[in-house]
């Protein structure tokens, strides 16, 4: 594999600060990150990591300070803002759909890569078949990393916590972002 150098700062995070009306759960944050870079968030419980990652998520927007992902700024983006943006995350509590199956879980992380709308799908089945079959393919590879063949049809519902986490993972893989958080 092709060695992975430190790159340039791709995200930034600058004086964040949030409070839940008279919690502070943020005070004057900043730190940044490289590309191919992993940074650890550490603290105790409630110490704010989750609401850390929740403002860069877009769900918590912050009373003071800047993020910024490859030279961009936003301060009020929601989540589907910043997913298109490249930014994927996992769920401390996890945010899979329970009854659908290993595969369908993981496919609903390519929803923003497919091109073709439902119009088009009815227009012109071959091309959204062949996208549909490249997709799936994608994510067999995931499946495959991430060693959960066995469980490809199964309900995610009825899983052990530490394959749901897996899915959860797998989920934000296929989106193929420029920044994971894992919380
Ligand atoms: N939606 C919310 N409404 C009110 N208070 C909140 C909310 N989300 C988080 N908090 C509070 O913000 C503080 C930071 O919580 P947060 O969940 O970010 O901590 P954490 O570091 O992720 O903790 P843990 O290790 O338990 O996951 C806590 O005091 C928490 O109660
Ligand atoms: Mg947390």
């Amino acid at each position: 594999m092709a060695e992975r150098r430190i790159g340039d700062v791709i995200l930034e995070v600058k004086n964040i600060s949030l409070s839940f009306g008279g919690v502070k759960a943020l005070t004057d944050i900043s730190f940044d990150v490289r590309e191919h870079e992993i940074r650890a968030i550490i603290g105790p419980n409630g110490a704010g990591k989750s609401s850390m990652l929740n403002c860069i998520n877009g769900v918590y927007t912050p009373q003071q300070g800047t993020i910024t992902l490859r030279g961009q700024t936003f301060d009020h983006m929601n989540s589907r803002q910043v997913a298109e943006m490249g930014i994927a995350r996992t769920f401390q509590n996890l945010a899979l759909f329970k009854g659908m199956n290993v595969i369908d879980n993981i496919m609903s992380g390519r929803n923003l890569k497919m091109k073709t709308n439902l119009f088009q799908q009815a227009i012109r089945w071959g091309a959204a078949e062949r996208e549909e079959a490249e997709h799936r393919a994608f994510v067999e590879r995931i499946i495959d990393f991430l060693e959960i063949q066995a469980h490809r049809k199964t309900p995610v519902g009825r899983l052990p916590y530490g394959l749901q986490k897996r899915v959860d993972l797998g989920r934000a893989l296929a989106m193929e972002p420029q920044v994971l958080l894992l919380d």
